[in-house]
């Protein structure tokens, strides 16, 4: 009903627009949910200028309409290698290929969101702008590569390119009329009260251990309660969870400092005792350059300040080091709020809901793979993992809310899907199982799923093999690396059912892949398109061709970490 709505709002708003030049194009690259939500942001505020806008998810634009435009704004995050978040993928190979359009008719701006612990910073954004302007287009107002802590900067850009943009587009339309788009009702139903700014305190439940005594991994499963919350969510839906930092890991750094925690201290206009702040709000697991720089100079440690200087020897270093090491491996005395403003405001961690509201009524499950390491002589926990897996008593609160992907999505309960969910990646398939269930689903599931031990490491075995007994599941292929001499990954076993796999493809079926980006996510795309041409007589180009036609189809998702 709301796709049929969807289009024929559209198609309204087209008839009362002749003067298409009039719009704002607004397109986001998202894949936690920043970048979407900073679009709305500027969508808002090009709206209270009186600038018609249509926002849209990049993943669901048409690049056959980009010629067209007249006025585009982009906003996009980057991930791993400087790669573009998945629903961004389409439009950034369109961009770099032989199908782009000139684009002399076209003004735009585009704003990067990022993570400056990583090597290619904003990259995609950077490709983006760079590229637009390749193609002839007029960069209206300059890029900002924002880092993870982008909220004032992405407030204060919206301000300046929304300015750039309305003399333009005012003048195009010939009035400062709100026009309320269809698009954003559209979104709007499934959002509840509780939003990464407001979060709810929820109950957990369960946190169970899932992997064996002897694995080298500790996954646990975990429960939660959004009791009289309202909240609710789909399969491929995400929950954000804030924790609150090691006590003892804050002690240290308060030791190491020489501070009193009570101590009042000022974060983003708010003032708390130190130690309120550095286990509520600051991150103190992950660890990034710019505290680095930021405590070198507030501690004037010549070693660290000489270190800044080499990008490369900066990002070893910091490797295996959380930013906690780097306090307590550099005690030394600064104030209190010099400490406070080189920490990053904490992120909340995404994970991939491990279950369907359909079953589990008015809980959230979750999948956690507990970060887990010793370094420097010391065991060293995640941030958020540890918190939920160690830190957090069952019955105690936790704060969360849902992130929804609607880039990851089932199909009709007709379709088939094939699910590639090794390791933790199995989570969003368990939601997809649950919810097929539930609702009766005809279509055939398939799912790859891959550990490194059979006996240790065979997430939800009993749960998989009685949906496997009962047909929920209509095939299961296990990939467990090392239990023989030779590694089996899930992309082999794809590899050797590749003939069934190009049958199921050709039936239309959904490929879904979750779990690791950088290596896993990359080796199995590769094992499809050797599918592709060795079982569909495709190039190596046409087999290119074929996956980004399913991606553009949304035939082909991925939830990659
Ligand atoms: P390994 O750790 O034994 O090498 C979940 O983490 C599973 O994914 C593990 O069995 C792991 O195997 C495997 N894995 C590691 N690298 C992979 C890759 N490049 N592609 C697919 N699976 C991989």
């Amino acid at each position: 009903a709301a796709a049929a709505q969807l289009a024929v709002g559209q198609g309204a708003v087209a008839a009362q627009h002749s003067n298409e030049s009039a719009v704002l194009t607004i397109l986001y690259g998202s894949q936690t949910g920043n970048a979407k939500a900073v679009a709305t942001k500027v969508k808002a505020a090009a709206e209270q200028q009186g600038i018609a806008v249509k926002l849209t998810d990049i993943g669901s634009y048409k690049t056959t309409q980009l010629a067209k435009e007249k006025y585009l704004l982009i906003v996009t995050s980057t991930y791993g290698e400087g790669e573009p978040p998945e629903s961004a993928v389409a439009f950034h190979k369109f961009l770099f290929s032989k199908k782009a359009p000139k684009l002399d008719g076209l003004k735009y701006a585009v704003l990067g969101l990022g993570d400056t612990s990583y090597e290619f910073f904003c990259k995609t954004a950077i490709d983006f702008d760079e590229q637009l302007a390749a193609l002839g287009a007029q960069r209206l107002h300059a890029r900002a590569d924002l880092d993870v802590d982008y909220a004032a900067q992405a407030a204060s850009w919206t301000e300046t390119a929304v300015q750039a943009f309305a003399p333009e587009l005012k003048q195009a339309t010939g009035s400062a009329q709100v026009i309320a788009w269809p698009g954003a009702t559209a979104t709007a139903a499934h959002d509840s009260a509780y939003t990464k700014e407001s979060p709810f305190a929820a109950e957990l439940v369960v946190n169970q251990k899932i992997t064996g005594r002897n694995s080298t991994k500790d996954v646990r499963h975990i429960e939660i309660s959004l009791a009289d919350s309202g909240i609710t969510y789909q399969p491929g839906d995400a929950l954000g969870v804030y924790f609150l930092n090691d006590a003892k890991a804050v002690d240290a750094i308060l030791a190491a400092t020489g501070l009193d925690g009570a101590t009042e201290v000022q974060l983003a206009g708010q003032s708390y005792s130190l130690t309120t702040a550095l286990t509520e709000h600051l991150e103190l697991t992950q660890s990034y350059p710019s505290f680095v720089e930021k405590y070198a100079q507030a501690t004037a440690n010549s070693e660290l300040l000489e270190l800044v200087k080499d990008k490369t020897a900066l990002r070893q270093y910091l490797d295996n080091r959380q930013t906690l090491d780097v306090i307590l491996q550099n005690p030394a005395p600064l104030t209190a709020q010099q400490l406070v403003d080189a920490l990053r405001k904490q992120q909340p961690r995404l994970y991939s809901i491990a279950s369907s509201q359909a079953e589990v009524g008015d809980e959230v499950h979750l999948t956690v793979g507990v970060v887990r390491y010793d370094a420097f002589g010391s065991s060293h926990l995640g941030g958020a993992s540890g918190f939920l897996a160690e830190r957090l008593e069952e019955g105690a609160q936790v704060k969360v809310f849902v992130e929804h992907n609607d880039n990851f999505r089932l199909p009709d309960h007709e379709t088939p899907v094939i699910m590639i969910g090794p390791g933790t990646g199995i989570a969003p398939f368990r939601a997809f199982l649950q919810e097929r269930d539930q609702a009766g689903a005809t279509g055939q599931n398939w799912l790859f799923f891959g550990n490194p031990h059979f006996t240790q490491d065979f997430l939800y075995q009993v749960e998989l093999q009685d949906y496997l007994k009962r047909g929920v599941l209509s095939k299961l292929d296990v990939a467990f690396s090392r239990d023989q001499a030779q590694k089996v990954y899930v992309q082999d076993k794809l590899r050797l059912k590749a003939e069934e796999i190009w049958t199921w493809l050709q039936q239309g079926a959904y490929l879904y892949i979750c779990g690791d980006g950088n290596k896993m996510a990359k080796d199995v795309h590769q094992a499809l398109l050797d599918i592709a041409q060795q079982q569909g007589g495709l190039s190596a180009e046409q087999a290119e061709q074929y996956f980004d036609d399913l991606r553009q189809a949304k035939r082909y998702q991925k939830d990659v970490y």
